[in-house]
């Protein structure tokens, strides 16, 4: 005998996620209807709270000697797995921009621009962006990848697309022995996957601001490749001097970076202090 089927029930889920304060919250109800009055006559209601990252754990030290090895592996996999221009040339090397990263963090860590973000409740270094101070003359393709370095012409693609980029109203042009002429470079920077978004780039890029402005430096620059670092640094007051579309650059006649997921234009940023 069938068995009369006298209500219907709806259930819904409703997720909200705060990020700045690392938290999910997880709502499901679940109504039960009166097929033939169509109201409900009775629900329920469950509430989750999930926290994860908090940004009040975060906290930003200078970059320095014990953060070294920690800082150049962050930077590393977040080049090799997400960076624009990194992650999509072919032959990418673990290995060479390994050591392209440690010696541009021990360069950074020389000139006294450049900032962690460590995660306090775990020890975890979360967060890194690398600054040096440009000297005058200086071929900022070293900045990136030492002359030294075994494997340089990987990057050959990328190091015309920024020559291209600087050939354009170049800020290092103006560039002399005298401190207020010396211009900051924000070399290459990165967030751990699993705290994107927090604004850690945006309060690190802060920190390092007042830190030119103490050193009496006038001018930052920066070749932004991500969508995300681009806003960063524009919620920092950096604007763009020039900037070219990935589908538009081509090298050895193939379009290099067009490939990646986000990754639209590089921009030559600019910020005078
Ligand atoms: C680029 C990168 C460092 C940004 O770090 P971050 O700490 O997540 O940046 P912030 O949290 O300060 O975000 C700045 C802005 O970027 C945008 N943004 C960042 N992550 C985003 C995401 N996942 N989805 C959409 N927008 C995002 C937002 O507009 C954000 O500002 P808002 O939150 O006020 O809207 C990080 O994405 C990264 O490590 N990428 C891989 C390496 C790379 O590309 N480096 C840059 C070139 S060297």
């Amino acid at each position: 005998m069938p068995v009369p089927v006298e209500t219907s029930s709806v259930g819904s889920v409703l997720v909200f996620y705060h990020r700045r304060q690392g938290s999910l919250f997880i709502t499901v109800a679940i109504l039960v209807f009166e097929p033939s009055h169509l109201y409900y006559t009775n629900y329920g209601l469950c509430f989750l709270r999930m926290s994860f990252h908090r940004m009040e754990h975060i906290e930003y030290r200078f970059l320095a000697e014990m953060y070294l090895n920690d800082a150049a592996k962050l930077l590393t996999s977040a080049m090799v797995q997400r960076e624009p221009f990194i992650s999509t040339m072919k032959n990418t090397s673990y290995e060479v921009e390994y050591s392209a990263n440690y010696q541009l963090c021990q360069r950074a860590i020389r000139d006294g621009l450049s900032f962690v973000a460590i995660d306090t409740s775990t020890n975890g270094l979360v967060g890194v962006a690398t600054s040096v101070i440009c000297a005058e003359g200086e071929d900022e393709e070293c900045i990136y990848h030492p002359k030294d370095l075994e494997g340089r012409y990987l990057y050959k693609p990328m190091i015309n697309i920024l020559r291209e980029l600087h050939d354009h109203g170049d800020p290092l042009a103006g560039v002399t022995a005298i401190p207020s002429s010396l211009v900051a470079v924000i070399a290459k920077v990165a967030t751990h996957v699993d705290y994107g978004r927090m604004g850690i780039l945006t309060e690190i890029t802060r920190h390092k601001l007042d830190v030119c402005k103490e050193k009496c430096l006038s001018i930052v620059i920066t070749d932004a490749s991500s969508p995300y670092s681009q806003r960063a640094f524009e919620k920092c007051g950096f604007h763009s001097v020039y900037e070219i579309q990935f589908d538009k650059f081509e090298f050895e006649g193939k379009n290099q970076f067009s490939n990646h997921p986000i990754g639209r234009c590089v921009k030559l940023m600019v910020k005078n202090l």
